[in-house]
């Protein structure tokens, strides 16, 4: 069983998102054998670069797609994503800096932290598109009935 298993609970819109979270997972099963296994520096040092960079391109690209769909809660989002690219970045710094400590840390916390965001934030997008989904349909069959003859008082 993987250290960070891919689920269907995950799945947000069987596209780019899904596909960049899916790398990501994969990211964190590689950064999490790595650091248990005791591997070098540089390879943690270049796993984690990869990391920093995916998780940058991910948020942007998802911080557009949540835009152009007119997602409500795109501020507050937005704010669990920054906090979420300083919190890595920090980590980053400090295993760059020679903190040991820090490897084990690393992999759990991208690990939880993904999938309660994945889980809990990222899924109110794939809610708001199934209801804006609906209002759509909704409004297409209101258009396509034929309209009906007032009735004569
Ligand atoms: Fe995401
Ligand atoms: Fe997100």
């Amino acid at each position: 069983m993987a250290y960070f298993e891919w689920g269907v609970d995950l799945v947000i819109d069987n596209g780019p998102i899904d596909e960049d979270h899916k790398v990501l997972v994969s990211l964190v099963n590689e950064l999490h054998t790595a650091t248990s296994q005791g591997q070098g520096h540089d390879m943690v040092e270049n796993l984690l670069q990869r990391l920093v960079s995916h998780t940058r391109d991910h948020l942007q690209r998802e911080e557009h797609i949540m835009s152009a769909a007119q997602f409500p809660q795109l501020t507050e989002h937005l704010v669990g994503h920054n906090d979420f690219m300083d919190k890595l970045l920090e980590l980053q710094e400090k295993y760059r800096a020679g903190s040991i400590t820090v490897a084990p840390q690393l992999s759990a916390l991208l690990r939880d932290w993904l999938s309660i965001h994945i889980r809990r934030y990222d899924r109110e997008l794939l809610v708001f598109m199934k209801k804006s989904q609906k209002a759509q349909q909704a409004t297409q069959r209101s258009q396509r009935r034929p309209s009906q003859p007032k009735p004569g008082r």
